[in-house]
């Protein structure tokens, strides 16, 4: 049997990544993703369904924790690719209530190999919510919980996209601005407290179905605390659950905006430490949903161990291929089995080791010996 990491690592991702810009292999990847046939061959990947991964977030029923995060589908176009990958859930967008062309000239998207991170200054390219609502009709076969992320420059357009595109989805994600668009471009200031209690309570009149946020990373002691203040208002005005965002601005003089969003194992540790903030904060009684850096399930396990409820990714399907999903799944059993967890709900906060093992460092070196032989082996 063809082993799928290692034909993508060993020969897929040398080419791509020898051959091809990070715009080209993108764009090369998106077309391979909105061609299912493509995949039809992936029939080679086995099934990861095992009730104990099993997880409800905001009412939705998931079959696996692992979701797809958004960048990659924009428009819809993908979900039964990422069904097929193994993806519990996936996260289509970001989308905008008209079609908005606007993007940043290539170099959009760079790569930092060694640090198996990548650096994008992507805007909000889309093809509006009437397109993502007519690809939502046709997704409804694929098995699949689909949550599109809208994000509006506007109130109204905010409302009217969430109005459009709840009946069709699972839940939907709100993201509350996207870093690679200019500050002006926005006509409403979503991190305000005061404007995001009206965006709730705007959205909540017409709410039948979950609600997540992304928050937007910070940088400063002062953005920090505006996120917490958010966080608390989100438990507030109830939101389901909340999506630390993953990535983080950086200058980076290569790329046509001199700016970008660093995502990736370069960011893990950031990752980490805001849903640790976060988990904190709320006592755990919001659900947390992680992004950034992760790319094994080594990173998912500690992210479960610090609070989050979920964990989605994007570099890492760049990074480690389309078994990743599954990759993910198959290792989070095995530590599970190791550390005595009988569910993944179990795992969530416990942020505790095995009373077998006496100190930390002996927990570490259990774990990193066990991860060894539980992944990736497909
Ligand atoms: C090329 C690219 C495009 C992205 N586009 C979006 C987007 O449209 N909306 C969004 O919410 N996040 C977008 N993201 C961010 C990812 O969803 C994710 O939050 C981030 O990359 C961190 O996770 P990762 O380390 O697993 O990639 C994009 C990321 C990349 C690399």
């Amino acid at each position: 049997m063809v082993r799928l990491t290692g034909l993508y690592k060993g020969l897929v991702r040398p080419l791509l990544f020898g051959f091809l810009s990070a715009d080209m292999a993108n764009e090369l990847g998106q077309f391979a993703l909105r061609h299912p046939i493509f995949w039809k061959g992936i029939r080679t990947i086995p099934e990861t369904q095992d009730e104990r991964l099993n997880i409800t977030i905001g009412g939705i029923a998931l079959k696996n924790p692992v979701g797809a995060a958004p960048g990659f589908d924009k428009h819809c176009q993908m979900i039964e690719s990422m069904a097929r990958m193994g993806f519990g859930y996936t996260i289509p967008g970001s989308i905008t209530l008209n079609v908005n062309h606007k993007n940043n000239p290539k170099p959009r998207i760079l790569r930092y190999s060694e640090h198996e991170s990548l650096v994008n200054c992507v805007q909000i390219p889309s093809k509006g919510a009437s397109y993502t609502a007519e690809r939502l009709r046709h997704s409804q076969s694929f098995n699949m919980r689909i949550i599109p992320c809208i994000e509006d420059f506007t109130l109204e357009e905010s409302v009217k996209s969430f109005e459009m595109l709840q009946p069709l989805s699972d839940g939907l994600e709100i993201s509350l601005r996207c870093p690679n668009e200019p500050k002006d471009g926005y006509k409403f200031n979503f991190m305000d407290p005061h404007n995001y209690e009206k965006l709730l309570d705007a959205v909540n009149k017409h709410k039948t179905n979950p609600i997540f946020v992304k928050m937007r990373n910070y940088i400063s002691e002062k953005e920090r605390e505006n996120r917490l203040e958010l966080v608390n208002i989100s438990m507030k005005n109830g939101v389901d659950a909340i999506t630390i965002p993953g990535s983080l601005v950086v200058e980076e003089p290569r790329l046509s905006a001199k700016i970008g969003n660093l995502s990736g194992r370069a960011i893990y540790q950031k990752t980490l430490a805001n849903i640790r903030d976060i988990y904190q904060e709320t006592k755990g009684k919001i659900v947390i949903k992680a992004r950034g850096g992760i790319h094994n399930s080594m990173d998912a396990f500690e992210a479960f161990r610090a609070g989050a409820s979920t964990v989605e990714l994007h570099t890492g399907l760049i990074y480690e291929g389309p078994s990743v999903a599954r990759n993910i799944c198959r290792g989070l059993l095995k530590l599970m089995d190791l550390w005595g967890f009988k569910s993944i709900s179990e795992v969530i906060g416990s942020g505790r080791y095995p009373r077998a093992m006496a100190t930390r460092d002996a927990v570490e070196e259990t774990t990193k010996r066990v991860y060894r032989t539980v992944e990736p082996s497909m």
